[in-house]
C-alpha cells in the first residue's frame, strides 16, 4: 500500500497492509484478526507528525471513526464534547467555536485528527490538548478490550503521553471527550496574539476573532504541506537548566534570548531560535530544507526521501549541539 498521500512530508513509502476502521466493533474485529505476521502496528491519523525513512514492514491502522456528540454537565457552565478519533482536528475546533464551546480555539489550524490530539498532546499559543481533554476511549488491540482513560491516567506532558511511549502499538484511540466551557475566557498571553488583535483594533475579542488571528499567524509563518511537504515543528523546544540559559544570555544579551519558564525552574528555549543562530534558517541540504520563516520546520524541497530529511535533521542537531551544548530532540515520529 502506497503511503505517499498519507504523510504530509510527501515521502514516498509503502506499508505491507493498510487497514481502516470506522467503528469500535470494526476495530475489535481487526484486532482479533491480526497475527504476529501483521505486526508491528503503526496507528496513523493525518500523517502530519510523521517521517517515514523506509517502507513499513507491518500494518498501518487508520481511524475513520466519525461523529461528534455533546453532553451538558450538571454544573451548567461546561459541556462534554465527544468526538470520533477520525474527525479532522481543525473542523472540530471550528465546530466548537461556532457552537459556543470554548477552550480549543488557540489550537486552531493544527493539522491532523482528533485521535492524534490525545496521543501527541498537541499545543500552540499557550494551550495544550491536555487542558481540555476529559477522557480517552481506546481499544487494546492485544486483547480487543475497550478501555476508557481519565486524562490524568494518560501521562500528559509537553508533546508527551503514554500513548506515544509505553502504550505505543497497544491502545488505539476511538473517541476523545473534551471538557469545554460555555464562557469564553480569552488566552492571549502567548507570543503576538494580543499585539495582532490590537493591530486589528479589537479590544475585547470573540473566540471567532482569536481563531482568525491564530489562523492568519500560522498561515504567515508555517509552510503549507500541500505545496511544500513538512510535518510542522520538527524538534521539541529544548528545556535547559537556568545556568545554561544564563550562559546564553551572557553571550547574546538579556532581552535577546526568547525563553519560557517551566515549572521546575528550568527554561525552554525555542528550537527555531537556536537553529536560526546556527545559520540554518532558509538553507538546504540536498532536497531537504529549513523553512525560511520558521526555522523549527524542516521541509521537503521536492522529491526528498526520508533519509534526506533525516540527514538535515542530524546536521542541524549537531550544529546546535556544537554551538550551544544543547541537545534537541525530534518531536516528529520517525519511523
Ligand atoms: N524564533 C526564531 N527564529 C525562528 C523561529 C522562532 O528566532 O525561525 C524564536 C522567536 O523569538 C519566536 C520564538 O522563537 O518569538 C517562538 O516562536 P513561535 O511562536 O513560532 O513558537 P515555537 O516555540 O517555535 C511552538 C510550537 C508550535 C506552535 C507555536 C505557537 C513546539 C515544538 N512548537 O513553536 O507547534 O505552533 O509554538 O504556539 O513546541 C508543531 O508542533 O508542529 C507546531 C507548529
Amino acid at each position: 500500500y502506497d503511503l505517499t498521500a498519507n504523510n504530509t512530508f510527501g515521502i514516498k513509502a509503502r506499508c505491507r497492509r493498510f487497514i481502516e476502521f470506522d467503528t469500535v466493533d470494526g476495530l475489535r474485529d481487526v484486532s482479533a484478526m491480526l497475527t504476529d505476521a501483521d505486526r508491528p502496528l503503526l496507528v496513523l491519523g493525518g500523517g502530519s507528525n510523521l517521517l517515514l525513512t523506509k517502507d513499513y514492514a507491518g500494518t498501518v491502522l487508520h481511524s475513520a471513526i466519525h461523529g461528534i456528540s455533546v453532553n451538558e454537565t450538571t454544573d451548567g457552565g461546561w459541556v462534554e464534547v465527544r468526538a470520533g478519533s477520525g474527525e479532522t482536528w481543525d473542523e472540530f475546533v471550528e465546530l466548537c467555536v461556532s457552537n459556543g464551546w470554548y477552550g480549543a480555539e488557540n489550537l486552531s489550524l493544527i493539522p491532523g485528527d482528533v485521535g492524534a490530539s490525545a496521543v501527541q498532546n498537541i499545543g500552540a499559543y499557550g494551550v495544550e490538548a491536555k487542558d481540555i481533554i476529559h477522557k480517552v476511549e481506546a481499544v487494546d488491540v492485544s486483547s480487543g478490550s475497550v478501555v476508557t482513560f481519565a486524562a490524568e491516567e494518560c501521562g500528559y506532558g509537553y508533546r508527551q503521553s503514554r500513548f506515544k511511549n509505553e502504550w505505543k502499538g497497544r491502545y488505539v484511540i476511538t473517541y476523545v471527550t473534551y471538557r469545554l466551557s460555555k464562557t469564553f475566557v480569552p488566552r492571549l498571553d502567548y507570543g503576538n496574539i494580543r499585539a495582532e488583535l490590537e493591530r486589528r483594533d479589537i479590544v475585547v475579542p470573540t473566540a471567532e476573532q482569536v481563531r482568525r488571528v491564530i489562523i492568519d499567524m500560522r498561515q504567515a509563518k508555517l509552510p503549507d504541506y500541500t505545496k511544500e511537504g513538512n510535518a510542522g515543528s520538527f524538534f521539541m523546544n529544548p528545556v535547559v537548566t537556568r545556568e545554561k540559559y544564563e550562559e546564553i544570555v551572557a553571550e547574546y544579551g538579556a532581552g535577546y534570548v526568547p525563553h519560557y519558564a517551566t515549572d521546575n525552574g528550568h527554561e525552554k528555549i525555542p528550537a527555531g531560535w537556536l537553529i536560526e543562530k546556527c545559520g540554518w534558517k532558509g538553507r538546504s541540504l540536498g532536497r531537504a530544507g529549513v523553512h525560511s520563516r520558521q526555522a523549527l520546520v524542516l521541509v521537503n524541497r521536492g522529491g526528498a526521501t526520508g533519509n534526506d530529511i533525516l540527514a538535515l535533521c542530524e546536521a542541524v542537531r549537531s550544529d546546535v549541539k556544537a554551538r550551544f551544548g544543547i541537545e534537541m530532540n525530534p518531536e516528529v515520529n520517525i519511523v
